[in-house]
C-alpha cells in the first residue's frame, strides 16, 4: 500500500515544521498588544500571531490520513490553515486516494505563501487550493457536497463556519474539530453534541482534544 505520508520529501517538511512548533510552544506569547484577545478582531488575531504554529498533533494528523482514507471524499475543507502541518495530512491522503480536492482557508498572508511553500516541497500540492481571507467570506460560495471538514481556525468561529456549511455536507460528512479543550469552544460542542442538530459525535482524547461528527 502506498502512504505518501512515509515518503522522505514529506517527512522532511513535517519534521521541520513540527520542530519549529515545539519552538513556539517554549517561546514568550506574542500576544503583546493593548487589546485583549476576545477583543482583536480575526484579522488583527492572525497577524500578531502570523509567526505561531498552532498546528494539530501527529497523532491528531495520522486520524485525519485515516479518515480520508477510508471516505474517500471528493471535496475536503479545512478552517485555519497556518503553515499546512494539517493540510499536508489531508492532502496526502488524497494523493493516495487518486481522487478529491482540498480547499482551505487562511487570514495571514504570511502564512499562506509558507503554507504553499511547504505543500510543493512535501510533494502533495497538487490536490490543494488556498483561499486567501476570511472563512466566512472565502467559504461562502463554495459547492459541496463536502465528504470532510476540518476547523482548526479560531474557536469562536468553528461554529459559525460549520453552520455556513452546514447545508452542503453530504450524507455521512466527518466534521472534525481541534482544540476541544479550549473554554471557546463550548458553544460548538453543545451544538454537535445535542442529537437534534443531526450529528453522531465522539471525542478523540489527542492533547487538546478533537471532537469528530458525523452528518447522520
Ligand atoms: C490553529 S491554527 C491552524 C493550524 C493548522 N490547521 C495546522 O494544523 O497546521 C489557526 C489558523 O487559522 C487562521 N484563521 C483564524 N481565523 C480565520 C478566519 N476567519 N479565516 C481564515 N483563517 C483564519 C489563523 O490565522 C491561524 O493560522
Amino acid at each position: 500500500m502506498t502512504n505518501t505520508l512515509d515518503s522522505p520529501a514529506v517527512q522532511k517538511v513535517l519534521d521541520r515544521l513540527f520542530a519549529g512548533a515545539e519552538r513556539d510552544d517554549a517561546a514568550p506569547s506574542p500576544w503583546v498588544g493593548g487589546r485583549s484577545y476576545e477583543s482583536a478582531t480575526t484579522q488583527e488575531r492572525a497577524d500578531a500571531l502570523a509567526d505561531i504554529y498552532m498546528p494539530i498533533s501527529a497523532a491528531g494528523g495520522q486520524l485525519l490520513y485515516s479518515l480520508v482514507r477510508a471516505a474517500r471524499p471528493a471535496t475536503v475543507v479545512e478552517f485555519g490553515t497556518s503553515y499546512a502541518i494539517s493540510t499536508i495530512y489531508l492532502a496526502a491522503a488524497l494523493v493516495d486516494n487518486g481522487i478529491g480536492e482540498v480547499l482551505t482557508t487562511e487570514l495571514s498572508t504570511t502564512k499562506i505563501a509558507a503554507a504553499q511553500s511547504n505543500l510543493e516541497e512535501a510533494g502533495v500540492a497538487a490536490p490543494v487550493t488556498i483561499l486567501a481571507g476570511d472563512a466566512l467570506t472565502t467559504l461562502a460560495d463554495i459547492p459541496g457536497p463536502i465528504g470532510l471538514l476540518l476547523l482548526d481556525g479560531w474557536k469562536d468561529l468553528c461554529l459559525p463556519v460549520l453552520r455556513l456549511l452546514e447545508d452542503r455536507l453530504a450524507p455521512g460528512a466527518l466534521v472534525v474539530a481541534d482544540d476541544i479543550k479550549s473554554p471557546s469552544m463550548s458553544d460548538y460542542l453543545t451544538y454537535v453534541r445535542n442529537p437534534a442538530n443531526g450529528y453522531v459525535t465522539t471525542e478523540f482524547p489527542v492533547e487538546d482534544g478533537m471532537e469528530i461528527s458525523c452528518r447522520a
